[in-house]
């Protein structure tokens, strides 16, 4: 029998004991709100063919697990950062998102980008998180409305929907989250038009709205928006006029995307005075008249494009150091030459001139710098002479048009670049043999030339080869024995 100090020892050596491990427990696991929050998103899982969650396990410290940081302090979980590849469907998760994440009372930001596969409703967990700021839910396919109260998240300093599949309006409650800096609902189904509080969110630095299926015309929302560098508007079914207030973004902006809507008018002067701008898309529109001289002064223009617009003659005298793309195809232009400020850059990867009133010889076109180049569209003008030159200096060339041209050379004695995919010089005067190269091509048109003597093995239709001289064999009639 012990006695009573031995007794009150003992107890107090597992005291210790207990004490010690309560020590070692809290030091070895995160709080256990946010395991519980953590392991309730893994089971909603369905598929994660990458094993992202792999270290998620019970019992374990959820600070050190994928993708979570915790706060160095209290040791509770601040962020969940979960990426995939654009591209890769093996880094995919898919499921849904739980509504037990809500437990994570100090998560500040939520980064579940190029997942794919999540699917379910607008997470209305965010609305109990107390300290959330950062929401990027990025390329997966969360569906349904926006919900009317999301202006209730007043703490957000970013807010990416983009791509997924959400329907329906964008909530007019969105002018209460005045802490934003990006807002992003690009690539979805939504919806109605531009709601006008948008300008309360004076710190915007990027507004994208673009491949949805909004309507009306564009508020002038723009003159309160003077932090904005990236708005992009592209893809919908606007209308109407570029809203004036937009001049008030002239100091910042950098990069302005309106192409595939509907917006008419002439293309406003004031355009010309976005020093900064580098990236113009205005396609694709039903834009008249001139373009602006003032486009003089954009010196920073890297890519520009105005085609399929009904745009007309003189364009103006650029002074850009160089420019990257280029596309002015299918407007009223007659340009007689392909512009010196093109043909001195030495950085261009693609130029699209299709249908613009030009009538050089291929042979006397000297760019500064072939290397870069990966597209060049010459399609529908007045071009004569041989591509055999260029084709030679271009290493990296993907895609060759020059169909409606006058162009006349020896199909036989063009050496491909190794990278060419696609080629079009149908409506030429191009002759002799097809080389067996056109074999390793994914898209090909000679149509309409003249062009003689037995088609190498391929995989194109007819029409790729009808209305020459003399081609025989597949996919024409046999040669001739
Ligand atoms: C996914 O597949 C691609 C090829 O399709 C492969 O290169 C890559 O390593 C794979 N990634 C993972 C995480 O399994
Ligand atoms: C995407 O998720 C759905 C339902 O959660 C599932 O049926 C489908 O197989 C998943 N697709 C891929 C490519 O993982
Ligand atoms: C913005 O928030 C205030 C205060 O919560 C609210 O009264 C108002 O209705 C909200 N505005 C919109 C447009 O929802
Ligand atoms: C270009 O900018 C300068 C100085 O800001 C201005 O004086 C000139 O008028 C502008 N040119 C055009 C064509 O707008
Ligand atoms: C193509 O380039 C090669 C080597 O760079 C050169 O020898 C050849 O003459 C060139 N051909 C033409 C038609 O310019
Ligand atoms: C080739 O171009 C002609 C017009 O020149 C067109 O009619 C035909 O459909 C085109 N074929 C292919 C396969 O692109």
């Amino acid at each position: 029998m012990l006695s009573l100090s031995s007794r009150l020892r003992l107890h107090l050596i597992l005291l210790s004991f207990v004490t010690l491990q309560c020590l070692t427990v809290t030091t070895a696991t995160c709080h256990m709100d946010d395991e519980a929050g953590l392991l309730a998103f893994k089971s909603a899982i369905t598929a994660d063919p990458s094993g992202k969650l792999n270290s998620w396990k019970p019992g374990t410290d959820c600070c050190k697990w994928f993708g979570i940081s915790c706060d160095g302090n209290n040791h509770r979980v601040t962020t969940l950062t979960l990426v995939g590849q654009p591209d890769q469907s093996n880094t995919s998760l898919s499921g849904t998102i739980s509504p037990s994440l809500s437990k994570l009372h100090y998560l500040g930001g939520i980064y579940l980008q190029d997942l794919q596969n999540l699917s379910g409703p607008f997470p209305n967990l965010l609305f109990s998180l107390p300290n959330i700021e950062y929401v990027y839910i990025e390329n997966s396919k969360l569906s349904g409305q926006i919900p009317a109260n999301i202006g209730d998240l007043t703490r957000l300093f970013a807010l990416s929907f983009a791509d997924n599949r959400f329907s329906g309006p964008i909530p007019s409650s969105i002018s209460n989250l005045t802490q934003l800096g990006q807002l992003k609902f690009g690539g979805n189904l939504l919806t109605g038009t531009v709601p006008a509080g948008i300008q309360q969110l004076k710190k915007l630095t990027l507004l994208s709205l673009d491949r949805n299926q909004l309507t009306g015309t564009v508020p002038d929302i723009f003159s309160t928006l003077t932090e904005l560098r990236s708005l992009s508007l592209s893809h919908n079914k606007f209308s109407g006029k570029i809203p004036s207030t937009i001049s008030a973004l002239a100091p910042k902006l950098i990069y302005l995307k309106l192409g595939h809507n509907y917006f008419t008018g002439q293309i406003p002067n004031f355009l010309g005075s976005f020093h900064a701008l580098d990236t113009l898309d205005l396609s694709w529109n039903r834009f008249s008249g001139t373009v602006p001289k003032s486009f003089g002064n954009l010196t920073k223009i890297f890519n520009l494009d105005l085609s399929h617009n009904f745009l007309v003659d003189p364009f103006p005298e650029m002074n850009v150091k160089g420019i990257e793309s280029l596309d002015l195809s299918y407007n009223g232009f007659h340009l007689s030459e392909i512009p010196k400020w093109v043909t001195s850059s030495t950085i261009i990867y693609s130029l699209k001139v299709a249908r613009c009133g030009i009538k050089i010889k291929l042979d006397d076109w000297k760019p500064a710098e072939t290397y870069f180049y990966d597209y060049i569209d010459l399609s529908d003008n007045e071009i004569s002479g041989s591509p055999v030159g260029l084709l030679n200096r271009t290493n990296y060339l993907v895609g060759f048009q020059a169909s409606g041209n006058r162009i006349r050379f020896d199909m036989e004695s063009v050496k491909f670049p190794n990278t060419l995919k696609d080629l079009d010089l149908s409506r030429n005067l191009v002759f002799g043999k097809l080389p067996k190269a056109i074999s390793g091509l994914e898209k090909l048109n000679v149509s309409n030339n003249h062009l003689c003597g037995p088609i190498p093995a391929n995989k194109f239709s007819a029409s790729a080869f009808s209305g020459n001289d003399c081609l025989c064999g597949s996919p024409l009639s046999p040669c001739k024995a």
